[in-house]
């Protein structure tokens, strides 16, 4: 079977990019079937995760953990991520993920981490005060994906090195302990099947959406730590805001809306967003017809309108979703039963692999 696993991080509100580089993704992936190379249909089971612990690598607030925490998850629900389908679950909830983290905190070597793109571009902002948990997030990020046996981890564009990360860690981790006799009597003496441990997942990146751009920068991504609010789309700004961010968004002196020229990021980002929000899908050539010819001050107002229109009903959901925090706490509740049981078992064969002592 095919195992989806994914996450965000519950800091600040959820914005555009989050939601059409991730969560609609995985709306997709829970709704559509999944087939194998002889196209047979495979069953395939959905995880998505509220991040928690990966919130807490640059600094927090301790009094806004838990709201931003379940409105995450709400969010989840309210963008139709459906329970009796996928699982939802707070990353806090499940502790294996903290203990197979210092596991591979263990065998992952610094260079590899030293490499990584958002940690320097994130330390830079903290100068001598960078966390360790910053720098080992990528750890916790496998630790999370690895957990489930994860095949398919739907993501934005900025999270491909980290999977890539996520791959050498599994190839090292089954390479050191995996393999030859030793292996295979130390889990036929705790009765678990002698298979590798983990498996290489796949980030499966959307063309479209993969990399939503600042409204004041048309080459710096779109980002919850940009101090500028007006920078973003949060998915839960009202129609009045969402228009006034729009409004005021950089644009060029160029006339007409075109796609893909390189001295024009702002259009291309503004254009995929539009194309991105459409209630049913259209090709490049039929958005270019309906807006290509409009100036900017024509164009803004309907891409305004479009997303509005899209992200209304999730609001609406949502509202409903929050304003029921037992039935939201019942379906956290039944998430973490359901990974604890995929996770604890992964745990007790990584142990059993390393050559822990297990007690009877
Ligand atoms: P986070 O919270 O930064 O982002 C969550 C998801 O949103 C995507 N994303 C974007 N996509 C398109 N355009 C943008 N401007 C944009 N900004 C963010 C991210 O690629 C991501 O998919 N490390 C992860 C969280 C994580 C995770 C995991 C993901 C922790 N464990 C396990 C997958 C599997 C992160 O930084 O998320």
């Amino acid at each position: 079977p095919e195992r989806v696993l994914s996450g965000v991080q519950p800091t600040g509100s959820l914005h555009l990019g989050n939601y059409l580089g991730a969560i609609r993704q995985w709306v997709d992936f829970q709704n559509e079937d999944q087939f194998n190379d002889d196209g047979e249909v495979v069953p395939v089971e959905n995880f998505f995760c509220v991040v928690d612990l990966h919130a807490i690598t640059m600094p927090h607030d301790p009094k806004d953990l838990q709201e931003s925490t379940l409105s995450s998850a709400a969010l989840y629900l309210a963008a139709g991520i459906d329970p009796t389908k996928s699982k939802i679950f707070v990353q806090s909830h499940v502790p294996a993920h903290s203990e197979l983290a210092w596991l591979l905190n263990c065998i992952t070597p610094m260079g590899w981490l030293e490499r990584m793109i958002q940690f320097k571009e994130k330390a830079k902002k903290q100068g001598e005060s960078v966390g360790v948990g910053l720098f080992s997030y990528p750890i916790l990020m496998a630790a999370d994906i690895m957990l489930y046996q994860s095949t398919k981890v739907p993501v934005g564009e900025d999270q491909r090195q980290h999977l890539e990360l996520t791959r050498d860690i599994v190839r090292r981790f089954n390479d050191l302990f995996c393999k030859g006799n030793p292996y295979k009597k130390r889990c036929k003496a705790a009765g678990v099947p002698s298979r590798p441990v983990f498996v290489e997942p796949d980030a499966i990146i959307l063309k479209e959406g993969a990399r939503v751009m600042s409204l004041t920068d048309g080459s710096s991504k779109m980002s919850k730590s940009d101090p500028s609010d007006a920078s973003r789309i949060n998915v839960l700004d009202d129609p009045k805001t969402i228009r006034d961010k729009i409004k005021r968004c950089k644009t060029d002196a160029i006339p007409g809306i075109e796609w893909d020229n390189p001295d024009r990021p702002e259009a291309t980002n503004l254009l995929n967003i539009y194309s991105a929000v459409q209630p049913t899908k259209r090709t490049k050539e039929e958005i270019l017809k309906e807006v290509g010819e409009m100036t900017w001050g024509e164009f803004k107002p309907v891409i305004a309108d479009a997303i509005v229109n899209h992200l209304t009903p999730i609001q609406d959901r949502y509202y409903e979703v929050r304003n029921d925090p037992d039935a939201l706490n019942e379906i956290l509740k039944q998430g973490a039963d359901a990974a604890n049981e995929v996770a604890e078992r992964t745990l007790l064969n990584t142990k059993v692999a390393m050559g822990f002592n297990i007690p009877p």
